[in-house]
C-alpha cells in the first residue's frame, strides 16, 4: 500500500516532497526527476528551489523528464509546458536546459517523437523520483479514464473535462489543445519512487479512488496501487474521503523522521 502522509496544509506537504528531493539531489547529483505541470506542484518547485539556494546544492548534473505536453501549440505559447516547465522547475532549480526533457508536441510526428521519449527516459537510466499531481477525474499526466494500465508514452485525445478543467490557462477554452502527448501508465511505474501530490476537496474524490479504490483503467490513478515505492502527501481537504486515514497518521507518526519517505 502507498505511504500516505496527510499534512495540515499544502504548504507543509510541499516543504516535505521539497526535503525528500534535496537530500535525494545531494546524495545523488545525477538524479532523474520525473516533474509534472499543473498548480499542484508549483509550492514544491518553489520549496525546492529555495532549499537549492539554502543548501548550496549543485544541481547542475539533474535530469529531468516532463510527464506530458499538448500536441499543436506554437513555440512560444506561454501555456506550452515546455515553457512552463522552464519557468517553474528549469529555471528556479538551476537545471542546465539540454538535461531537461519535454515532450516533442511540435513534432511533425508526434507518435515517433512519443517513442523517442520513452526511449531517452532508459537511456538516461530510468526516472528515480517521479512527481505525479492527479486530475480530478483520476488522471495522472495526461492518462485519462481508459488508459491501458501498461501504456506507454504516446499520442492522447484529452478527456472534455481535462480540457474544461486547464481552460483557466487559456485565454478562450477554445484554445485548449484536443491532443497530447503523455508518457504512458507503464512508463510512469517504472520510475523507482512515486511521490503523488494532491490538495484541495475537488481531489478527494479521485485520491480516495486512487488509493483506496479497485485497480482500474477507468480511475488512471489507481495504477500507484502496483508499485513498490509511493508516498501520497494530501492535505486534509484532499483526504477527506480516505477511510484508513487515521491509520495512515499513525503509520506516519511512528515513523522516525530521520527515515524520510
Ligand atoms: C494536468 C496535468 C497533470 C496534472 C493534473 C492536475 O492537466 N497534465 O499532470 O497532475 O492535470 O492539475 P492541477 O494540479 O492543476 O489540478
Amino acid at each position: 500500500m502507498a505511504e500516505v502522509v496527510i499534512t495540515r496544509s499544502a504548504d507543509e506537504a510541499s516543504a516535505l516532497a521539497a526535503d525528500h528531493v534535496a537530500r535525494a539531489i545531494a546524495a545523488q547529483p545525477r538524479l532523474v526527476l520525473g516533474v509534472a505541470t499543473g498548480s499542484t506542484p508549483e509550492r514544491f518547485y518553489r520549496h525546492l528551489a529555495r532549499r537549492i539556494a539554502e543548501d548550496g546544492l549543485d544541481t547542475s548534473g539533474v535530469r529531468a523528464f516532463a510527464l506530458d505536453e499538448y500536441v499543436g501549440l506554437p513555440a512560444d505559447h506561454p501555456e506550452s509546458y515546455a515553457a512552463v516547465i522552464e519557468r517553474t522547475v528549469t529555471t528556479p532549480l538551476g537545471l542546465d536546459p539540454a538535461h531537461v526533457h519535454v515532450p516533442d508536441g511540435r513534432a511533425a510526428d508526434p507518435f515517433a517523437a512519443a517513442a523517442a521519449y520513452d526511449r531517452a527516459i532508459d537511456e538516461a537510466g530510468g526516472v528515480d523520483i517521479q512527481i505525479l499531481g492527479i486530475g480530478r477525474n483520476g488522471h495522472i499526466g495526461f492518462n485519462e479514464p481508459g488508459s491501458s494500465l501498461g501504456s506507454r508514452t504516446r499520442v492522447k485525445t484529452l478527456a472534455a473535462s481535462t480540457r474544461e478543467a486547464n481552460a483557466r490557462f487559456f485565454a478562450d477554452p477554445a484554445d485548449v489543445p484536443v491532443h497530447c502527448i503523455t508518457q504512458g501508465i507503464g512508463t510512469i511505474r517504472e520510475a523507482r519512487h512515486l511521490l503523488l501530490l494532491a490538495f484541495g476537496a475537488d481531489k478527494s474524490t479521485a485520491l480516495a479512488g486512487a488509493v483506496e479504490g479497485p485497480v482500474s483503467a477507468s480511475l488512471p490513478g489507481s495504477a500507484i496501487q502496483l508499485h513498490a515505492h509511493v508516498t501520497v502527501l494530501a492535505d486534509e481537504d484532499a483526504a477527506q474521503q480516505l477511510t484508513l486515514a487515521d491509520a495512515y497518521r499513525e503509520a506516519w507518526a511512528l515513523k522516525p523522521a530521520a527515515q524520510g519517505f
